[in-house]
């Protein structure tokens, strides 16, 4: 099978890296290398011209690693047209066009994969597709972004600040070429969209699951957590209980949760199933060979002629409706008043238990644009 890459930044390269360890064991040989500037044309393979992939009869398997929605959702949709197969880490890409993307590959017949593009390394998709094929899958959640894991453990750890924080993360290839998707929670939005689909067989509008990040957390935030003997995580989450709810928010967890002690750039992913019951999987989520590892195992389920077909039906989300208690930290906070159970400063206070409806309002009407919200746990 004769492979062609669209990309060769931190992930393109290091699929290229795996593949190259890889010769003697398998025929994967990277034929044609997609890259955007002519300076990374450093050998034959290199082209400029996404032509030269898709007219190129010889090639089966196209790998896109080049991120953002346009050009590779148009690449991705020409080379299953084409008949090629497709593997993609990009779910910003997928997750806005799968609906898309998914019928292509299965009326061209061919394989449209995307291990990488959830949970870095860690076999996420795979193990749900394994157990939604004989059990039922209620609900998925954890810490879905490698960069923002990274940033709060070296905020607690090393009491560095968010901007120091994610230089490193930026330096150890973890961030995405805008850190903005991480900080501000989107990414982790991709990556719920997709395990919804992959687990509950739906597509939903992405905009619809409420999304809060770590963009403007603070050291004093962290400092209050650990006081109070929480850890803070972005936690995303999704249950199927007649109706679909979603969410994506920074949590503060209680010190001996699962997933306070999760570190690193690590992804911490669990389902709960009729039978299996409770499944979690861990392991590094960002970073350019655990990615890599994902897209290579993706080319090896299709060398072993593995056939997944998918069709789809939209679901709406709905906002769950169990109350919650929230650390929130604004300049406006006078204006909160009838939220506040307790006040910790001139700035912060935890509220009352509230809906998550409210806090999305909440969220949307408060004009502080430097305000942190947390939920905490009970
Ligand atoms: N920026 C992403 C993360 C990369 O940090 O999780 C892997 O999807």
């Amino acid at each position: 099978m004769n492979i062609a890459l669209l990309g060769h930044g931190v992930v393109g390269k290091g699929v290229s890296y795996i593949l190259g360890k890889l010769q003697d064991k398998y025929h994967l040989p990277i034929k044609k290398i997609l890259v955007k500037d002519e300076i990374e044309c450093i050998d034959s393979r290199m082209t400029l011209n996404i032509n030269d992939i898709l007219e190129d009869e010889t090639i089966d398997i196209v790998v896109e690693c080049m991120g953002g929605i346009e050009p590779a959702h148009q690449y991705v949709l020409e080379a299953l047209k084409k008949g090629k197969h497709v593997v993609t880490s990009n779910k910003k890409m997928l997750a806005t066009y799968a609906e898309e993307l998914l019928s292509v590959a299965s009326k061209q017949g061919v394989n449209l994969l995307y291990e990488a593009s959830c949970g870095g390394g860690i076999p996420w998709m795979e193990n749900i597709h394994r157990i939604k094929r004989i059990d039922q899958i209620h609900n998925l959640s954890g810490i879905f972004n490698g960069t923002t894991n990274y940033i709060l453990w070296r905020m607690q750890e090393a009491s560095l600040s968010l901007e120091e924080a994610l230089e490193e993360a930026k330096k150890l290839g973890y961030a995405e070429r805008d850190a903005s998707d991480d900080l501000l929670g989107f990414d982790v939005r991709y990556k719920v969209a997709l395990s919804i689909m992959e687990a509950f067989n739906v597509i939903v509008d992405m905009d619809s699951i409420p999304t809060i990040g770590i963009e403007n957390i603070q050291k004093e935030d962290i400092a209050f957590a650990l006081d109070r003997g929480y850890v803070c995580k972005l936690i995303g989450k999704a249950e199927l209980n007649g109706h679909l709810s979603a969410s994506v928010l920074p949590v503060f967890l209680k010190k001996n949760h699962f997933l306070a002690a999760i570190e690193r750039n690590d992804n911490a992913l669990s389902c709960e199933s009729s039978y299996l019951g409770k499944a979690s999987f861990v392991g590094q989520g960002a970073g350019s060979l655990p990615t890599a590892h994902a897209i290579v195992q993706n080319i090896m389920d299709i060398l072993e002629g593995r056939k997944i077909y998918r069709t789809m039906q939209k679901k709406e989300i709905l906002l769950e409706n169990e109350k919650k208690q929230y650390y929130i930290r604004c300049a406006k906070k006078e204006a909160l008043k009838e939220y506040i159970q307790e006040e910790i400063n001139e700035m912060s206070f935890l509220s009352k238990e509230m809906k998550l409806e409210e806090i999305v309002r909440l969220n949307q009407e408060i004009e502080d644009k430097k305000r942190f919200i947390a939920e905490v746990e009970k």
